[in-house]
Formats: C-alpha cells, sequence, structure tokens
C-alpha cells in the first residue's frame, strides 16, 4: 500500500517539477525580450517620450510577433542620470534576461552601458545618443540615430557659400558639442571662413544669457548652435528676446536646436533659421507623411521628432535581425544581421554599415518657414549618402 502512493507522489512530483521548470522556460523561449532604458522624466523627457512612442507605433503596425517569439518591450526610465542607465541594464541583463538593449537618451547614458553589452554579449541599439565615437565603446552597439560630424559639416559648407563668414559656436559641453564644435568650425575654416570663438554652456541646466551677450559683444554673421533635444527653446526664447537677430546675428546649428517636438511653440521668431539634420517632420515623402500621420493619432497629436525617427527605425533593424536569423540568434548573430541593412526610413534612405555599425544617410539643409499656420523644418537642399566624419581618423 505504502510502495505505489510514495512512487505516484515521487511522480506527481517530478511531473510537477519538470512541468513548474519547462513552462517558464518555455515561455522564456517564445519571448524575445527589449530593454528600452530613456529618460521617462527630468531633463531629458522629450527624448524618452518621442522614441517610446515611436517604439510602440512600429509594433503596433507591425505585430508582436516576429519569427515565432513574442516581442516583448520593457520600458525602462533612467532619468538621464548614466548610474541609473547602467544600474538598469545591468539588471535587465541579468534579471530579465533582455535579447537586445535599446533606447540611449544621451551620450553618458550609452557609454556607461556599452561595457554591459560588450560583457554580455548584447546587442545595443543605441536611438538617441549621437557622439561619433559610441560605436567604438563596444562592438555590439548598432546606432540609428546620427552623429553631429555627421549633422554639423553640411551646414559648414553651406554658410560661407550664404554670406557668413565669421561666426561664434556655442555648445553643450559633452561629448555631441565637442564633437558638433569640433566638426563645424574646423570645415568652416576650411572653407575660408572665421570662428572667432567656440564658446561652452554646461549640459545641466545650462544659463544661455550671459553667453548670448558675449556673442552679442563679439558680432559674428552667425551664431552656430548645438544643445540637446529639450533646450532648443530656451536658446531660441533668448536669442529673440535679446534682439540678437536685429543685431543683424543670424542663428544657425544642428536640427536639434529646431526640434520638432518643441518648434511649434517657439513663435514666429524661429522664422527663417538654417540648420542641417537628418529629419524633419516635415520631410515631403509618402512613408514620412503616413509616418507623421500615425504617430499624430497615436500620441494626441505629437509631432515626431528626430528622436522618434531614431526609435522606430531602431526597432525595424530589430526586428529584421530577429526575422533573419530566424528566432534563433545570440546576441553576436543578432548584431551581424543588424549590420547592412538597408532600408527607407521616414527620413530617407538608411543603411547600416557593416564596418563601423553606423548609420549612414542624408542630411538635409532646412530652413523653419510657415505652412498652413504651423511651424516646419523644410528641407531646400540634400547631401546623399553621408557617413559620419568622425570615424575618418
Ligand atoms: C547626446 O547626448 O548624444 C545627444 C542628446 C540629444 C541630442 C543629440 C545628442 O539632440
Amino acid at each position: 500500500m505504502q510502495a505505489p502512493t510514495s512512487r505516484r507522489t515521487a511522480l506527481t512530483l517530478a511531473a510537477a517539477a519538470l512541468a513548474g521548470l519547462a513552462a517558464p522556460a518555455m515561455a522564456q523561449d517564445n519571448v524575445f525580450k527589449i530593454g528600452l532604458v530613456l529618460p521617462m522624466t527630468g531633463q531629458q523627457a522629450t527624448t524618452g517620450r518621442q522614441i517610446e512612442a515611436a517604439a510602440r507605433l512600429y509594433m503596433a503596425q507591425n505585430g508582436d510577433t516576429v519569427a515565432g517569439k513574442k516581442v516583448q518591450l520593457i520600458v525602462k526610465d533612467d532619468t538621464s542620470l548614466p548610474d541609473q542607465t547602467r544600474r538598469l541594464a545591468q539588471e535587465l541583463i541579468v534579471n530579465d534576461k533582455v535579447n537586445v538593449l535599446a533606447g540611449m537618451g544621451i551620450t553618458p547614458s550609452a557609454l556607461a552601458v556599452a561595457p554591459l553589452a560588450t560583457q554580455s554579449k548584447t546587442p545595443l541599439v543605441v536611438m538617441a545618443a549621437a557622439t561619433s565615437s559610441i560605436t567604438e565603446a563596444s562592438p555590439f552597439v548598432v546606432r540609428t540615430s546620427f552623429t553631429l560630424p555627421q549633422a554639423s559639416v553640411a551646414l559648414a559648407d553651406w554658410a560661407p557659400k550664404n554670406g557668413i563668414k565669421t561666426v561664434v559656436s556655442l555648445v553643450s559641453d559633452y561629448g555631441p558639442g565637442i564633437d558638433a564644435e569640433k566638426f563645424f568650425n574646423a570645415r568652416m575654416v576650411n572653407n575660408g571662413g572665421k570662428v572667432i570663438e567656440a564658446l561652452r554652456v554646461p549640459m545641466r541646466n545650462p544659463d544661455f544669457a550671459p553667453f548670448l551677450q558675449k556673442v552679442r559683444d563679439l558680432k559674428p554673421d552667425a551664431l552656430f548652435v548645438f544643445v540637446p533635444s529639450g533646450a532648443g527653446a530656451a536658446v531660441m526664447k533668448q536669442f529673440s528676446e535679446r534682439g540678437m537677430d536685429k543685431a543683424g546675428i543670424k542663428l544657425i546649428g544642428t536640427g536639434d536646436v529646431t526640434d520638432d517636438d518643441q518648434l511649434n511653440d517657439m513663435g514666429d521668431g524661429v522664422l527663417g533659421v538654417v540648420t542641417s539634420h537628418h529629419y524633419s517632420a516635415a520631410h515631403p515623402s509618402e512613408l514620412n507623411k503616413k509616418f507623421v500621420d500615425a504617430f499624430q493619432k497615436a500620441n494626441k497629436n505629437l509631432r515626431p521628432n528626430f528622436m522618434a525617427v531614431g526609435g522606430y527605425d531602431g526597432m525595424r533593424v530589430i526586428y529584421e535581425a530577429l526575422r533573419s536569423t530566424k528566432g534563433a540568434g545570440g546576441g553576436e548573430a543578432l548584431v551581424a544581421a543588424m549590420k547592412g541593412q538597408i532600408f527607407e526610413s521616414p527620413r530617407g534612405k538608411i543603411y547600416i554599415d557593416a564596418q563601423t555599425r553606423d548609420v549612414v544617410q542624408d542630411i538635409y539643409l532646412r530652413k523653419v518657414e510657415k505652412k498652413d499656420g504651423q511651424l516646419f523644418n523644410v528641407e531646400f537642399d540634400v547631401i546623399k549618402d553621408v557617413k559620419d566624419p568622425g570615424k575618418a581618423k
């Protein structure tokens, strides 16, 4: 009597143990996790809002099952503090066992996570941060945003041909600002222009007033500006309030300053500002019109900016890598499948350079104009297939 009971119990226990182990393992096997670490609050919150919305839109449009796997997005708020980014990425790798890390609102966040990506062989899809060197920080980094050298050089070619001979540069004092300063200023000088002064403003809680006063005194033909997404409206406001434009000083910059997330609220003082960048919500392609419409419908009329397009395309790169590795790829296979991807984005044709894992794309010159009562960056010239000039050492 004893034996059968205990055998039954043992069998039942064994079956339960197997089921208990197998169930989560199988569920785990069928899920493909993307850990999206973004600044959802704090100074860079618009970047997080834009990228999360774009990633969700991509999934709504393309389904959440790829190569037999259920794609799961895990969004974490790093408040744009790199120590937080690193801690959250570590948890996502160890506890959640994510297949891919993505997001990275600012350069210090991307650089903080790169060593973890290398150690754990986890692809790190950088959707926002834009300092040239980030792709060199780990062989697991793939970038879908842009680089500041890529955006700046086109403007330094345009400016001297358009009456701008002398400039002062004003940049945020960290990676992307230093890249913008270096590449814009060198190219200006190379083109026969003159850089009167290179000013750097703190990245956190910047006060632009004393810097703009200095620029007024120096009276260059133009002020070249780089500030990260979200800070452009403050610069534009103070530039107008100080009557810099009336003093004959033009404002030019990378498109971060006339960010589509804020542009429409900047007021008419911003009309005529020329910038260079890889994405405008006014980009006149069918695909972009559909993208902007769908994004606005899904997000209470919020206009997508260049961060959104980095997030949207980053999801495409991940989905295609998952598809082409038939759901069986580990980190190395996924990165290999991300390299060389070429496709039409809402910004135009882009590809992921197989050598550098960085994005190659068209850079547009744009001018702020009013269309149907709204302010837009209207493209008027294009430089095709621009590779990151920061890589050519
Ligand atoms: C960056 O930190 O790399 C960064 C952030 C915002 C931008 C551009 C670059 O608009």
